[in-house]
């Protein structure tokens, strides 16, 4: 069993998240050709408090999120050839189960205790505050505008507790510090077993010098629940305490190998998952998140009789040109947008040819990647079948010569499988790569050497150009069973060329000789610096971008919450010199006094309005007028003049609340 870490179900599919989508796939598609029984499960991670917000902001419950959200990233890993045997969900009856069982399993051999803690509260929201959605200034380097976990200016890490001037992200209330009893797992109790895993699962010394680090500072106990409201499982034998999204999260690779083992026969979980079977179970992940695959996983599996994992594979971060990510360069880059634009073999090609078993970033480089990406797969690869193809087609009614022309080149090719084959194994893909690629040298050297475009013009030499081509498409023939695993979808194109139902991992070894193939036809067209171009400016900032009312008329959801409107309180309104339909108005927003220019003298006396309660767009750019700086804007109905109406009447409503 293969699984890559599953993502979380409230956002989209980017550039980063396909390095360890598209490693994985590679490798189980490598394992499969193979000839192994290899299943590759992931599933969408559904819980947690911003699935929960999300969904309220969309004003849909967390479920259609999920739904919604988890079909949009299958299509796009789908577009991208990463073909899961199963993608379920956490949200899920067998998740429930088996978190459960883990849970009961713990509790009922001493693994867990309960103790009261002290949390942040959002006393307006009525919910315990997770650290991201408590914000603050850093208490070390004064950097305002901080997460509750840690500095991104100076790298400090705390809790929301010492922030300065704490407020939560929900209501930007002030949160107070509340107590509620949570359960633990006694994590420190399993060090020696997690010592010895780590040697049993020979772990990337990447990998294996964290836990190091962190046995030398100490194993802490895991919070593993969370109060009312949460989306989430609830804990057996509580009302108001949930499963923390880290707990069932990586339950959820077993939930989803056991729906697909609910459907498959031939696939029995408890040969997987329980302990004492010849069976295996690799996870790939990201290097943010060894801690929990590497320490509360193993343990969690172990403390409840599980099996646990064979091993565990961690990558590096991306970076796009040499920096990270950046929604301003126009670099954090959709993996819709990228298919829109590219094509994804010529994505999993690059990432195959800068990945290796270790956790160090990759970087994409764009001037590289179309570098690479002509020069390789269009001009080594598949070039060596456009240049013999069409003479097989036009001389040989399509027919493969019965002999090689050159057997021994053709047998150093055959010969390269082991090599290659243990560089996949153990994720050394761009080893993997460089030998295909000496090896497509070699084939485009041959033809050079040979020459078949003069061949056929030379009546002696004519008969021998089947030969010769039906070497070199041999020789493409061998390489692209070799980046089956790395570029299906072209090597699909391949092996229909060549009329074969299926290629395992040997058809490289023995030449397909005397056989008829279909006509050629381009597999792959040069990369144009200018698609990248269009790619990154589709990207650039597209969510400060203005907002963009379609046709209809009609706005997002999205696009409406943008807006922050708020209850102010009109404290002065005065006449403006030189403008007969403006008043200058003083807003006071709760605490806060703002001065907007308002189009209503026509209609209200400055007395009307003092004192009255009006809505106002607290988040308005500022805008310069003539007479001064507008510091938002007064809603009102109305076709205007005299007809301008603000709403009346004192609701109850106090200054600085928030317009829902
Ligand atoms: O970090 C993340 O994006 C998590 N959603 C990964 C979960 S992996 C597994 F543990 F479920
Ligand atoms: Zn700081």
């Amino acid at each position: 069993m293969v699984s890559s870490a599953l993502p979380y179900a409230n956002g989209y599919m980017h550039m980063g998240h396909l390095v360890e989508y598209i490693q994985t796939d590679i490798w189980a598609r490598f394992q499969k050709q193979r000839g192994h029984l290899c299943t590759f499960v992931c599933a969408a991670d559904a819980h947690g408090t911003p699935i929960m917000i999300k969904a309220r902001q969309e004003n849909i419950s967390p479920e259609e999120l999920v739904t919604r959200v988890a079909a949009e990233q299958h299509e796009d890993l789908k577009a991208f050839g990463v073909a899961f045997d199963n993608f379920h969900t956490t949200h899920s009856e067998e998740n429930r189960q088996l978190t459960c069982r883990m849970f009961e399993a713990l509790r009922d051999a001493g693994h867990i205790y309960t103790k009261t803690i002290e949390q942040a509260f959002d006393e307006q929201e009525k919910m315990f505050l997770p650290d991201r959605f408590v914000k603050g200034t850093c208490p070390r380097c004064r950097t305002e505008d901080q997460y509750g976990d840690a500095c991104e200016n100076c790298g400090a890490t705390y809790t929301p507790n010492d922030l300065i001037d704490p407020v939560s992200v929900l209501s930007e209330t002030k949160p107070v510090w509340k107590e509620s009893e949570h359960y633990f797992f006694r994590l420190g109790a399993f060090e020696q077993r997690l010592r010895d895993w780590m040697k049993s699962a020979e772990l990337h010394q990447n990998i294996t010098s964290k836990l190091e680090e962190w046995f030398e500072a100490g194993l802490q106990d895991w919070d593993i629940s969370r109060d009312a409201p949460y989306f989430g499982f609830k804990i057996p034998g509580t009302e108001d305490k949930y499963f923390y999204v880290w707990l069932d999260a990586p339950v959820g690779y077993l939930a989803s190998f056991l729906h697909y083992c609910n459907q498959h026969e031939e696939l029995d979980f408890d040969e997987y998952w329980m302990p004492g079977h010849d069976t295996e179970a690799y996870h790939f992940i990201g290097k943010d998140i060894v801690y929990f695959h590497t320490l509360f996983w193993p343990a969690v599996l172990e403390g409840s009789g599980f099996r646990t994992p064979t091993s565990v594979f961690a990558h590096g971060f991306l970076t796009v040109n040499g920096k990270k990510m950046s929604k301003s360069r126009g670099t954090f880059i959709k993996a819709r947008t990228f298919a829109n634009n590219l094509d994804p073999s010529c994505l999993r090609y690059y990432y195959a040819a800068k990945l290796g078993p270790g956790m160090d970033d990759i970087d994409l480089n764009f001037d590289d990647f179309v570098a690479r990406v002509n020069s390789d797969l269009v001009g080594k690869l598949v070039n060596i079948a456009s240049r013999c193809a069409g003479f097989i087609s036009k001389g040989f009614a399509g027919e493969l010569a019965v002999e090689l022309d050159d057997p021994d080149l053709f047998a150093e090719f055959a010969a390269a499988s082991d090599e290659i084959a243990a560089h996949f194994e153990r994720r050394e893909f761009s080893k993997a790569i460089r030998t295909v690629m000496s090896l497509a040298d070699k084939a485009n050297r041959y033809i050079d050497d040979k020459k078949p475009w003069v061949m056929v013009k030379n009546a002696d030499q004519a008969a021998d150009v089947q030969a010769v081509c039906t070497q070199g498409l041999n020789m493409f023939r061998a390489l692209m069973v070799y980046l089956m695993p790395v570029i299906p979808a072209l090597a699909e194109k391949s092996r229909e060329l060549f009329g074969e139902q299926a290629w395992t991992w040997s058809s490289a070894s023995t030449p397909l000789l005397g056989q008829k193939i279909s006509r050629f036809k381009p597999l792959l067209s040069r990369v144009e610096s200018e698609q990248v171009e269009k790619m990154i400016e589709q990207s650039r900032a597209p969510e400060t971008a203005p907002v963009t009312v379609p046709d209809s008329g009609e706005i997002t959801i999205d696009d409406f919450t943008k807006v922050d409107l708020r209850v102010a309180r009109i404290e002065k309104a005065e006449p403006v010199e030189g403008a007969d339909k403006l008043l200058q108005l003083t807003l006071d927003l709760g605490g806060e006094s703002r001065i907007v220019f308002a189009g209503i003298k026509a209609a209200y006396s400055t007395e009307e309005l003092e004192g009255r309660l009006v809505v106002a767009v607290a988040n308005l750019k500022p805008r310069k007028m003539r007479f001064g700086t507008s510091q938002g804007m007064v809603l009102a109905a109305g076709p205007g003049g005299e007809d301008i109406f603000l709403l009346s009447a004192d609701s109850g409503a106090k200054p600085g609340m928030r317009i829902k």
